[in-house]
């Protein structure tokens, strides 16, 4: 802080929350004690002598007691806390306090009350966690917290961002096992789907398009298809397998599958859109950020969802 502001400030503040306390210390004791008026004649006075509107006297009476006792209490607080905490200048306060230390009290007896529960989890296999109702509520928490803001609050998949409740096991860029899920998440993922018209031709993007469309029952021109297949074998087998079955290793999808959630769409034009310029999806590596019990959670909460196990039943 001390780069943005002047020390001068601090000793400026605390310079005058010693005199104040001081003066008011003074005021005090001085209206504590009783004065006496007298008049001109030397005979003591029960009022100040102030008179207004003819007739309206001050009476000379001590601040109640009860309410000077108040006074010296926060007095006394006042003195006992800069003491304590800190807040003169750049005094420490004996206590020894700061807000750091007390944010790394409260959050390490926060860990502390949790962390019985997460090595309990951490010890059960991804697919029995997966039953655990208690444990998929939790994964369902962090998954809104963590993953929802790309994959959706129900891991639906939108465009780019792959459908994380497919039961078919082909469905999947990387495999739906705990070990890879698991991988998934701590690691991260890249996919990378090069641009492809230069390798076919340009002229026979739509012909492989064709092809592609087929292999999932899509409607498509045959006689453009049957010309798409012997280019696809040659330019795009390598990644997504013969007959486009995919390639987990490689997060190359199953282009065959009747039901997966297609990344960029099926329509002739977005699979020639993808075909030209290709694409890359990133999956982020979450180690960064999130601790392996955390992971291997979640790792089971997408696991339930892949295997049809009830979700948030625990809550
Ligand atoms: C910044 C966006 C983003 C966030 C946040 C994110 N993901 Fe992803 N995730 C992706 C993308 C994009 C892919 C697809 C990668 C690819 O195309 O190869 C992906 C892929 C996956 C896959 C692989 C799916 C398959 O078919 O094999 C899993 C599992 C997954 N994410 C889980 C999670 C979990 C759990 C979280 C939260 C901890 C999360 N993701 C957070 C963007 C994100
Ligand atoms: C180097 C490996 C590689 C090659 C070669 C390759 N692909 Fe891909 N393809 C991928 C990957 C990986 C993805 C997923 C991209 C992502 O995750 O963003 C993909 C995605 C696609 C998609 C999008 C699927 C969807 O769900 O929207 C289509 C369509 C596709 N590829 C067709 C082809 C065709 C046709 C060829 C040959 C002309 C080809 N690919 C060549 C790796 C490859």
């Amino acid at each position: 802080m001390d780069k943005f502001t002047s020390p001068g400030w601090a000793y400026w503040i605390g310079g005058v929350t010693i005199v104040s306390l001081i003066g008011l210390f003074l005021f005090l004791r001085a209206t504590a004690r009783q004065t006496v008026f007298r008049d001109r004649n030397g005979h003591v006075i029960a009022t100040t002598g102030h008179v207004w509107d003819g007739d309206l006297q001050e009476f000379n009476n001590p601040l109640p007691r009860w309410w000077m006792g108040l006074f010296i209490l926060t007095l006394v607080f006042a003195v006992g806390y800069l003491v304590l905490y800190p807040g003169l200048a750049f005094f420490p306060g004996t206590l020894g306090f700061t807000s750091a230390r007390m944010y790394q009290h409260e959050s390490s007896a926060y860990e502390a009350r949790i962390a019985p529960i997460y090595a309990k989890y951490n010890a059960m296999p991804v697919d029995q966690l997966a039953k655990d109702p208690a444990a998929m509520a939790t994964g369902q928490r962090l998954f809104l917290t963590y993953c929802a803001q790309c994959h959706g609050s129900d891991a639906g998949g939108s465009r780019g961002f792959p459908n994380l409740t497919s039961q078919d096991p082909k469905n999947w860029l990387y495999g739906d096992s705990g070990a890879l899920l698991e991988q998934t998440i701590t690691n991260g993922r890249d996919g990378m789907m090069p641009p492809m018209a230069a390798a076919i031709g340009q002229a026979n993007v739509p012909a492989v398009a064709n092809y592609v469309r087929s292999l999932s029952g899509l409607g498509h021109d045959a006689a453009l298809a049957a010309k798409g297949a012997p280019l696809f074998a040659q330019a795009c087998a390598a990644c997504h397998s013969v007959g486009g079955t995919g390639n987990q290793m490689l997060g190359a999808p199953d282009l065959a599958s009747k039901t997966r959630h297609w990344l960029f769409g099926s329509s002739l034009e977005a699979i020639e859109h993808t075909i030209e310029h290709g694409h890359s999806g990133h999956m982020p590596a979450q180690a960064k950020h999130l601790e392996a019990e955390k992971i291997h959670v979640l790792a089971a909460y997408i696991f339930g969802l892949a295997h049809g196990e009830k979700v948030g039943a625990g809550d």
